[in-house]
């Protein structure tokens, strides 16, 4: 690997709350370094048309504040075939890019893995409200879409009581159910779903509803990750089997939207800082991570073959609080 003078950055999968703010710190503290900062447009898919730009200071202004990414997002087909592949590290040669810090969820770190194993130097900067990177125990974007999440229930919450009805929430997460878990715990859900924790229709969630109802409880809330099915069809059968009437929300991409929280700001941001640190020293093949409560980095071949999941236990002992 020669010296890292041009540093590519771009965004991939679902955007986050919190990816502006480590964009800006990666081009602010990079430009400070002395590299040159090129950011790609659309992720994966920009790449592979071109879509690369050189970033200044002022390209950054303006953006720590606002949801979403400046450099735009998205999901691609072509990335992920080998002649993709292989026409993603042409332009990155054709570029002069020397590194490529990639911000994004576990596919995105997939797609990273695959350039490094290339020999592409690159760097992963977790971001994703699923909360569901394995080699790190916080994502941007995740606390921002916990409040936003809470935001919604604790509303549903007030027509629900006014109406003595029921409500099931269905929140994002993809296969994970960290949100669901976080919102129904911090919400008081009678119910709590997720996808890592298989349920009994009966005996945890109309055995909960009809014992709430036989001590007096006027309305209900139901959290469930959407890798558990659909909101609108469970409320239908729960109205069926208690006769409690009750509707289905799916808050959907409300969730990945908004002004990011101070937590998912200070987050990125130092991540951004780390990612240019490491590049400073010529480490490359990483993944930045939260590990212990503080910000570190993981070998990047390791990080994408490591598992995460929401122990059991953390369900059952929510469910001590009904
Ligand atoms: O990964 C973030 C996420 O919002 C998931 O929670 C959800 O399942 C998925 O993205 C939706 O993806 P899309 O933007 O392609 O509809």
């Amino acid at each position: 690997m020669g010296e890292i003078k041009r540093i590519g950055i771009l965004t991939s999968g679902g955007d986050a709350p919190g990816m502006n703010a480590a964009l800006r710190a990666l081009v602010r503290s990079g430009l400070k370094a002395g590299f040159t900062m090129l950011g790609i447009e659309r992720g994966y898919a920009g790449l592979l048309k071109g879509e690369i730009r050189q970033l200044n200071t002022r390209s950054v202004s303006e953006i720590l504040h606002a949801g979403g990414t400046f450099l735009l997002t998205a999901r691609s087909k072509e990335f992920t075939t080998p002649e993709g592949l292989d026409r993603a590290v042409s332009i990155i040669h054709e570029y002069g890019i020397d590194a490529l810090v990639v911000i994004g969820g576990d596919g995105s770190f997939r797609g990273a893995v695959s350039l490094a194993e290339k020999g592409i130097p690159v760097i992963g900067i977790p971001a994703t409200i699923d909360n569901d990177v394995a080699s790190t125990s916080y994502a941007i974007g995740f606390d921002t879409a916990l409040e936003t999440a809470l935001d919604a229930i604790d509303k549903i919450r007030d027509t629900s009581s006014s109406h003595e009805r029921g409500s099931v929430i269905e929140v994002m997460g993809r296969d994970a159910g960290y949100i669901a878990y976080a919102v129904g715990l911090a919400s008081g859900a009678e119910v709590t779903l997720v996808p890592e924790v298989p349920f009994d229709l009966e005996k945890d969630v109309l055995d909960v509803i009809r014992r709430g109802r036989d001590i007096g409880k006027h309305h209900y809330i139901v959290v469930m990750a959407e890798g558990c099915g659909s909101a609108i069809e469970m409320a239908e059968k729960i109205e069926e089997a208690t006769g409690i009437v009750t509707r289905g929300t799916v808050l959907g991409y409300v969730q990945r939207g908004g002004r990011p929280t101070a937590i998912d700001r200070v987050i990125a941001s130092n991540m951004g800082l780390h990612a240019i640190n490491l590049l400073q020293k010529g480490v490359v093949n990483r993944l930045v991570a939260v590990r212990d409560g503080r910000i570190t980095d993981v070998d990047a071949f390791e990080g994408v073959n490591m598992k995460k999941t929401i122990p059991e236990v953390l369900l059952t002992e929510a469910m001590k609080l009904f």
